[in-house]
């Protein structure tokens, strides 16, 4: 429960605004290099990809994938190179506009890639298809920039067919403590459990270190494990799998060191996990 407007107001304009100039960045970057997507291949991270992996293990041809908060496409157009019919919602038009152009280019057509621009909290709105998706795929980036887990989990629950899951993978809240720090170790600034918003002012961008945005505020919002845990089951999800992993696909604070395969973790100990995946499954 939030008494944030979840339709309106600063927090949406400012994040959508971050959200709006920070594409050409992206695209310009070497970080969403998508020359993968271009030979038809896929660029999912390699906790996404295993994970999508177990979930299908016959592949995804025909599987219906709803991608919430899809950004600019890269992993929509690469469960679509898999096979997959997916949708994607964002609320930045930039991003839905570089998604349907990159569609465009692969020579997508509209039924396997179709982009929407769109709130998250409007989502039942602006697709008013309940229980039609196998697959609802969520990472990286997702639910800190929401104000209301239990919102989002009953929107979840909403698109889901019975039987259909939930792939979630993203940062660990508990890793949300951290503020950058140095190049030895990241600075404990944060609690972990806390009312309200995070106002941020950050010119800077993850993907580009280069980058001074205009739009430098954002709120962002920590869900403890616990509330995301009790979002779901609240909307009549059942948890299926949870698990813990010490590197994510972007250097998260300057003292993580990169892992291969585009991860960064922790430099030697691993003190804590960074990042959380779960499955969870509309029965
Ligand atoms: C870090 S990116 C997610 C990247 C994504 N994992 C991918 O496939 O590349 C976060 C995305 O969330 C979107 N976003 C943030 N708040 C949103 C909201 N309320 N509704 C819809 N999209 C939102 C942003 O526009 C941005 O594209």
């Amino acid at each position: 429960m939030t008494d944030v407007d979840l339709r309106g107001g600063d927090w949406l304009d400012d994040n959508r605004a971050s959200w709006d100039e920070r594409v050409p960045v992206h695209v310009a970057s070497e970080m969403y290099d998508r020359g993968v997507l271009r030979e038809g291949g896929s660029q999912l991270d390699p906790i996404a990809a295993a994970g999508i992996a177990r979930l299908f293990p016959d592949g995804l041809e025909g599987v219906r994938v709803l991608h919430l908060q899809c950004h600019f496409g890269s992993d929509s157009l690469s469960l679509a190179n898999l096979g997959a019919d997916v949708v994607g919602i964002d609320f930045s038009g930039e991003a839905i506009a570089e998604a349907r152009r990159m569609a465009g280019e692969l020579g997508l057509p509209t039924a396997r890639a179709r982009f929407i621009e769109a709130n998250v909290y409007d989502a039942r709105r602006m697709l008013p298809e309940p229980e039609s998706f196998d697959l609802v795929f969520v990472t990286w980036g997702t639910i800190a920039w929401l104000p209301d887990v239990a919102e989002w989990a009953r929107i979840v629950a909403w698109f889901l067919k019975p039987g259909g899951r939930l792939f979630y993978a993203d940062t660990h809240p508990t890793a949300w403590i951290f503020d950058e720090g140095d190049e030895t170790m990241p600075r404990v600034v944060f609690p972990y459990a806390k009312r309200g918003p995070d106002v941020l002012e950050d010119p800077g961008d993850y993907a580009d270190e280069q980058a001074v945005l205009e739009h430098a505020r954002t709120w962002e919002w920590t869900h403890p494990l616990v509330d995301v845990f009790r979002a779901l089951r609240g909307a009549g999800l059942a948890i299926d799998d949870l698990d813990e992993h010490y590197r994510l696909p972007w250097r998260i604070f300057p003292a993580a060191v990169p892992l291969g395969e585009g991860m960064y973790g922790w430099p030697g100990e691993r003190w804590i996990p960074l990042a959380l995946e779960l499955v969870a499954s509309n029965r």
